[in-house]
């Protein structure tokens, strides 16, 4: 259907996008849903007045903003062909409906021709992509900037997104939206432990159950930028702009006559009701996706943390046993197992087994792993390349750099994926080992990030053909192993994205497995991904990353609200330690149903000596949470603590779940409704709340909510 004059209104899961086509396609509104009704009204109050030292007309803010469309905040498009046509001036050609959920914008100019798609999906999620085709001619088109921008309404001046570092990844910042652009930008040639993760802007104080939020997410796990930015003249009549795309490097994207370059995909969220509503229709959308895994997520031992570099096969089938005994269902070896890899200085690139660590190679250990009724999997990181190496000695120009002597990072450099003789050589070396040894999941890792990464067969910056390359590769073994899953990890959390998740079945959110340190990782994480991906493990007493102590109740807590694991030496357990862990693998067999397919919700506390998390079951008919003491705080005494989420008419019995750890008062008496069944509404729990106990720090308590019959 092609009609380019009639005002479009995409709605649903409560969000309405009005798209009106002339005299420029503009978004007339993004956010709470309106009635067709309300189009009319919408449309006649679509331009604000005209302002003193200003264009002569009043301001409109289109779909895509540019200088000639007097934005002179950051453009969503910025090229040039051989230094002509750097005026980017799209004219929309004809606007196309492939489908109900989705409008695409045709536009044309001199230089290229425009397709901008908008999509709102059944969870009121809109993702937007453009592709950029260069027109016929001599000159190639040199892209300098495609972004997605969207205008956010004046009633947003606070702004959230995200920093970190490794073992601290996704840690909030907050402030006010002021006047100017809050640009992130990300040249990592990976998503980055600092990666901003989400642009969040709201109402002034929105936290995870109230205020009106607009968020946007790069979709990619290459260099990429988010911004928020607010002029004085406004956005026509919103606000400011929240905008994302990938971040061009000089010359990276050249397009000759014909090529085309399309843009990852921005998903931009709205919610009504703060950000719990954003990460319940993230949490959908995933959940919905092809790459999303089709089994209950198994319990998993990994032996990083347990045994390092030393792969001795015995201790390794000895710790095999051991995590069959108490339950594990998927046990992965880590890295250390492949030709010339006694540590991190030496090895990567050579894909296969090491015949001094392992002289019967990796067949036996994978065997007593399948025996044993577990799952395997093994550690790669497919796209690094020590400088002691075969692979490096013999193939020196596929190293991705142009520097004669690169900089390491943890000894190591980028292999150049974007060839495509070394794309096929990793492949091929993964996939014999894949199907000779029987290995069910990958652990996928990504230790450096890309500086300076530039193809040594085409002098072009390459992170865009990288991170093409790299979902490729995942795509195949895929398509060759249909039932293997894969893990994005990097260095930790440093590769995590709805781009990559799209290729991956979990994400390892940070290579700390201290609780304290895990209860804020996994929080924040969980604005995007649902429990489920995200890697969550128990470490031993005394977390390797920071050297602090936590009980083994506080940690099986910790890691139940996850893709639980165990990164721990089970040979140094205790018989009490194994008892231990094997509740914790009954309950989070009991429990993964909920925890894997319910709504996540956090409560808005002040201060950060508590949280309140926790998962509500879609019919709301069941719930668990786990009141958190993650240090200590003002009161001496419990104090009633509003329980979020339950259905208000529902009534539920409440118990504490005491199998892995109970309250761990740090008062005399913890309130006495724990220690008996009680019975409450959902309205009572919202409204009233319950006392919940003041603990030492470092603790927590599981809470179950059972709907009572009618
Ligand atoms: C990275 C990962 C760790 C571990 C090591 C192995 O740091 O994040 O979990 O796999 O590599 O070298």
């Amino acid at each position: 259907m092609t009609d380019s004059r009639a005002t479009i209104h995409l709605r649903s899961a409560g969000v309405s996008v009005v798209i009106a086509p002339s005299p420029e396609p503009r978004i007339l509104h993004w956010g709470g849903a309106l009635d067709d009704s309300d189009i009319s009204a919408l449309e006649v109050s679509s331009t604000g007045g005209q302002a003193y030292s200003s264009f002569d007309l009043p301001r409109i803010f289109p779909l895509l903003p540019r200088e000639r469309s007097g934005w002179s905040g950051r453009p969503s498009l910025a090229w040039h062909r051989g230094g002509q046509f750097s005026d980017p001036a799209p004219r929309l050609a004809a606007i196309e409906r492939p489908d109900a959920e989705t409008v695409v914008l045709r536009y044309d100019d001199a230089a290229a021709s425009v397709d901008l798609t908008l999509r709102l999906d059944t969870f009121g999620i809109l993702h937007h992509s453009i592709r950029v085709s260069a027109a016929e001619g001599t000159d190639p088109l040199d892209l300098v900037a495609v972004r997605a921008v969207l205008p956010v309404p004046a009633e947003a001046t606070e702004i959230l997104d995200f920093t970190g570092r490794w073992t601290r990844e996704r840690h909030p910042q907050r402030q006010p939206l002021g006047y100017g652009a809050h640009v992130r930008e990300n040249r990592r040639g990976r998503t980055g432990h600092d990666s901003a993760f989400v642009m969040v802007a709201g109402t002034p104080g929105f936290g995870f159950r109230t205020g009106r939020v607009w968020a946007a997410h790069t979709a990619w796990s290459g260099n990429s930028e988010l911004a928020a930015e607010r002029l004085p003249e406004g956005a026509g009549v919103h606000g400011a702009a929240l905008s994302s795309g990938e971040l061009l490097l000089p010359g990276e994207i050249r397009l000759a006559p014909g090529e085309s370059y399309t843009s990852p995909e921005t998903v931009f969220l709205f919610s009504a009701t703060g950000l719990d509503g954003l990460s319940a229709g993230v949490h959908s959308l995933l959940r919905s996706q092809p790459a999303y895994p089709s089994e209950p997520r198994p319990l998993v031992l990994n032996t990083w943390e347990a045994v390092y570099f030393d792969h001795d096969p015995a201790r390794l089938a000895d710790l095999a046993r051991l995590a069959a005994s108490v339950g594990v269902e998927r046990f992965v070896l880590d890295d250390g197992w492949f030709i010339g890899r006694p540590d991190d200085r030496s090895g990567l690139g050579d894909w296969t087994i090491d015949p001094v660590a392992w002289p019967d190679g990796l067949g036996p250990i994978a065997d007593l792993v399948h025996e044993l009724g577990m799952q395997f999997g093994l550690w790669f990181e497919p796209e690094m390349v020590n400088p002691d190496s075969r692979l490096a000695r013999e193939h020196p120009d596929w190293i991705l750099s142009t520097d004669e002597d690169p900089a390491l990072w943890r000894h190591q450099l980028v292999l150049d994926l974007t060839r495509r003789e070394a794309w096929e050589h990793i492949l091929e070396q993964m996939d014999a080992v894949i199907t000779r040894t029987g290995i069910d999941f990958i652990k996928w890792d990504h230790n450096r990030d890309l500086h300076a990464a530039v193809s040594r067969a085409t002098g072009r910056a390459s992170v865009h053909a990288q991170v093409e390359a790299v979902y490729a590769l995942m795509d195949e073994l895929h398509t060759r192993h249909p039932s293997l899953e894969i893990e994005s990890c990097a260095s930790g959390g440093a590769r995590v994205d709805l781009g990559v998740l799209e290729h991956t079945q979990r994400v390892w959110a940070s290579d700390t497995n201290d609780p304290i340190e895990r209860q804020a990782i996994q929080r924040w994480t969980g604005l995007l991904l649902p429990p489920e991906l995200v890697g969550a493990h128990i470490g031993p007493e005394r977390a390797h990353t920071t050297h602090r102590s936590a009980s083994l109740g506080f940690r099986m807590a910790t890691a139940l609200f996850g893709h639980a694991g165990i990164e721990w030496d089970l040979a140094e357990c205790t018989d009490a330690e194994l008892d231990a862990l094997r509740a914790w693998s009954a309950l989070y067999r009991e429990l993964r149903p909920l925890l894997h397919s319910g709504t996540t919700v956090r409560a808005d506390l002040s201060g950060t000596a508590n949280l309140l998390h926790g998962v509500v079951a879609p019919d709301a008919g069941h719930a668990v949470f786990a009141w958190v003491q993650a240090e200590t705080g003002p009161n001496a005494a419990a104090v009633r603590v509003p329980i979020p989420g339950l259905d208000p008419a529902s009534r539920y019995l409440i118990r504490e779940r005491d199998e892995l750890t109970s309250a761990d008062p740090h008062q005399v008496l913890s309130p006495a409704w724990l220690d008996g069944p009680l019975s409450a509404s959902g309205a009572m729990l919202c409204e009233a709340g319950l006392p919940l106990p003041v603990m030492n720090p470092g603790s927590a308590l599981l809470l179950e909510f059972i709907r009572e019959p009618a």
